[in-house]
């Protein structure tokens, strides 16, 4: 059995859009995915062989940019492009964050929402599925529930290529007081100590003044999370590792220890570093987290 795949249009393609590209490539992968298996085989191996070729190219151009200042600069502009952005993704180049893409696209639904008396909020990312938490009308099972988890769920699905199912969790019981004691219970070990939520992070030694910390959490449902521990002087603030802007990571970010503030190297939104109040955007902050210091440990409370 033959099959012709369809060509895209070569004079159209060059000055295409982002959106206009991507459908290209998806009528391009439906055509081989028709193709009988010795060809599709050679397709695929063509496929494999260019991407190749691109990655290291572009990881050779990523790092010459970033070793220059005004390269640096100019890197951070072309992410805000999206093909860039994909591509970067594709490549691994810059960290694909489907939690953050997520909550962009839960902040594009939040209007209609609110039309029905409800909110969502993104609990976590896992294996495909975005847990999120219904609440205000939404959060039981009156009619106006179901047309808001169907406006979530094709929101999530269809716009975030990560995510393949929404499952909705239960609302959270009010917040309450978590007794010192249950911090201080002894005989476990780094890093996997769990306690209502309450991972031991970090020894103190290994948050060095003047410095941001990051660290990956394992939480109590075995997730990860990755977080930042920003320490001015005596003080110590955990935060997401996500910039409030388009969230990537802050590891990298710099940090200014005399005017506590703290400046993501992406696209320079700037920071109360003691605070996560965005001083460039009124308004946003970053997700700060519970931090306690117990002796020479430091314990963060895990926020999914
Ligand atoms: S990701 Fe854009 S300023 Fe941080």
């Amino acid at each position: 059995m033959t099959s012709t795949v369809p060509r895209a249009d070569a004079q159209e393609l060059p000055t295409a859009g982002f959106e206009r590209l991507a459908q290209a490539v998806d009528e391009a992968a439906r055509a081989v995915a028709e193709l009988e298996p010795s060809a599709r085989q050679a397709a695929q191996s063509l496929r494999e062989a260019i991407e190749a070729a691109h990655r290291v190219a572009l990881t050779t151009i990523v790092r010459r940019l970033r070793a220059d200042g005004t390269g640096r600069e100019l890197l951070f502009e072309l992410v805000d492009d999206p093909l860039v952005r994909m591509i970067f993704s594709l490549h691994g180049i810059i960290r694909a964050d489907p939690a953050a893409r997520a909550r962009t696209v839960l902040d594009g639904v939040r209007p209609g929402l609110a039309s029905h008396g409800g909110d969502v909020e993104l609990d976590h990312v896992q294996d495909g599925v975005a847990y999120v938490r219904l609440s205000g009308a939404c959060n039981g099972c009156s009619m106006s529930s179901v047309t808001m988890r169907t406006m979530v769920e094709q929101a999530l699905v269809g716009q975030v290529a990560e995510i393949t199912a929404v499952e909705v969790l239960p609302s959270q019981p009010g917040p309450t007081l978590i007794p010192l004691d249950a911090l201080r219970r002894g005989g476990d070990t780094h890093p996997a100590s769990h306690d209502a939520g309450w991972v031991r992070a970090l020894r103190v030694e290994d948050v060095p003044d003047g410095r941001i910390t990051a660290v990956r959490l394992t939480t109590a449902t075995g997730g990860a999370q990755d977080v930042i521990v920003v320490r001015i002087d005596s003080q110590m603030t955990a935060y997401t590792d996500q910039c409030a802007h388009q969230g990537l990571p802050l590891g990298e970010a710099l940090l200014d220890t005399a005017a506590a503030t703290l400046t993501c190297p992406w696209h320079g939104f700037r920071y109360d570093a003691l605070s996560g109040e965005c001083i460039s955007a009124p308004g946003v902050a970053l997700e700060q987290l519970p931090l306690r210091v117990d002796g020479s440990d430091v314990w963060i409370r895990a926020g999914r």
